[in-house]
Formats: structure tokens, sequence, C-alpha cells
């Protein structure tokens, strides 16, 4: 067996033992996005620190933890706290958490994010729903001796985001009240931000957000044969012809305003999964 897959099967167990056992759906909770976890019946929260073979949070405003309990009605096991390249990870870190979700039995994955709006007719505090993706970190997660034992190598990209996910999610935004727009995004390795050029490359090949994470994730989740559904949070406006500057803690408060909006679909749409 492969390193990767002892590894693996040593973070299932631990985990398993700890009580996590049948997880439905697998949540991912992007940055100034933590509040949902106050929606969960919490069973288990064990922090990264304290799991074999997973990767330690650097990231301050990210608490790093997973928590298992019951959302909607349905099991949940959630990442609070997810990793990224520019933190210093490779991408079989990024995405190992991921590969855990998997391995203890999910079936389905929701995904969040914070992102700039590249298209301008979107705004700040606006949600979108991701229905394709440019991968632009210059790699694969699954760029790996043995990859292919542990899931599809050669993986297609026909649906990465689940359709009828996405159906589901537009009608609950509908019924909500909620302005969900759809749309690409492209993930960068950062964490930098764009240059003017770099956006003006973006609009050209018609990206609606940027953002620094997500991709890596559902190109496992592919891989794995894993449904997926991304929500990203636009939380700045990425014209090249009036740049303003941004920083880190306005995209986290326009993130926490969304919030709300970003609780109830999901608590909706895990009520039809
Ligand atoms: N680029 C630009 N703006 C952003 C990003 C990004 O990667 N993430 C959040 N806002």
């Amino acid at each position: 067996m492969l390193k990767k897959q002892l590894d693996l099967q040593e973070t299932k167990t631990f985990l398993q033992d700890k009580g996590i056992t049948n997880p439905e759906i697998g949540i991912v909770l992007g940055t100034g996005l933590g509040k949902l976890v106050n929606e969960i019946d919490i069973a288990h929260e064990i922090p990264y620190s304290e799991i074999p073979h997973f990767p330690q949070a650097t990231v301050e405003f990210h608490s790093g933890k997973l928590i298992y309990g019951t959302l909607s009605g349905k099991k949940v096991l959630v990442m609070s706290g997810r990793f990224h390249v520019y933190e210093g990870y490779n991408l079989w870190e990024v995405t190992y958490g991921i590969r855990t979700l998997h391995a203890l039995g999910i079936k389905t994955l929701l995904i969040s994010n914070a992102a700039g709006a590249v298209n301008l007719n979107f705004k700040k505090g606006h949600l979108m729903v991701i229905e394709d993706h440019l991968n632009l970190q210059g790699s694969s997660p699954l760029a790996f001796k043995g990859s292919g034992e542990l899931g599809d190598l050669f993986a297609d990209m026909l649906e990465p985001y689940s359709k009828e996910l996405n159906t589901k999610m537009k009608a609950i935004a509908k019924a909500n009240d909620i302005d969900l727009k759809e749309g690409v995004y492209a993930s960068v390795v950062g964490p930098q931000l764009e240059t003017r050029a770099e956006y003006r490359m973006l609009q050209i090949l018609e990206v609606d957000a940027v953002g620094m994470s997500t991709v890596p994730e559902v190109i496992v989740a592919k891989h794995l044969q894993l449904p997926c559904a991304a929500v990203s949070v636009l939380t700045d406006e990425c014209d090249p012809k009036n740049l303003q500057p941004v920083n880190i803690e306005e995209i986290i408060e326009v993130a926490g305003k969304a919030e709300p909006k970003m609780i109830t679909l999901f608590k909706e749409l895990i009520k039809e999964i």
C-alpha cells in the first residue's frame, strides 16, 4: 500500500474511534464564513492539531477544526478552516481534508469561499454559485505517484459542480429572496492579490470570480466521484480601470455580512439532499 493510503487509513480510524461515523455531507467553510457552525447540533469537535497526518492551520482567522454533528436533520462533517498553497502547503496537504471526509463516507461535498468579483456586474456582498472553474494554480492535486490508486487519475471535468445541486440551490435562493449569481471561478495561488494586467487577463478569460482555494478541493472530489457544489461570497470588486486597495480585514468583514445568506442556502440545501 502507498504511504499516502496508510496515512489516510490511520486518519480515518482515529476519527472513527472518536465517534465520527456515517457522515452524510461534508462542508468546507471559507474565510469569514465560520458561523454556520453555530447552527450545528455538535457531537464532536476535533482540532486539526490532534488528527494524525492532518496539516496544521497557520492563518489565525482559520480556527482549524473538524466538527461533526447534525444540521437540518443530516449528519454533517465540517472543516472549519482550510489549507492553501499560499501558506506553504503542497496540493496533497491542501486536499487532505477532502480525502479524509470521503474516507469517512460523505456522499456530498459543499464548499464556500471568499472571492473577488471579476465580472463587474457582480458586486461586493453578492453570492455566486460556481458553475465551472479555471485551475490557474499551475499544478494538480492529482499529480503524484500512485494517484491513480486512490481515485480516477484522468478524472473527467464534465460536471465538476453538480448540476442537480446547483439547480436546487438556485431554487432555494429564489424562494428566500437571495440574489444568487452564477459563474466561473478561477483559482490562483496568491497570497498577493492580482495586478491590473492580471484582472484584465481574467476578464478576457471570461472569469466571474477569482480566489485562492476551492479548485484543488473540487478536482479531488471529482477524482473520488463525490458530487459537490460551491458558493463564493464576493468580497471585493476587481475593476482594473478603478482598482481599490483591499485588505484582508475588509474581505473578512464583507464575507461576515453576507454570511447569513450563505447559511440559509446551505441549511435549506442540506434539507433537500
Ligand atoms: N483575488 C482578488 N480578490 C479577492 C480574492 C482574490 O484571490 N479573494 C478574495 N477577494
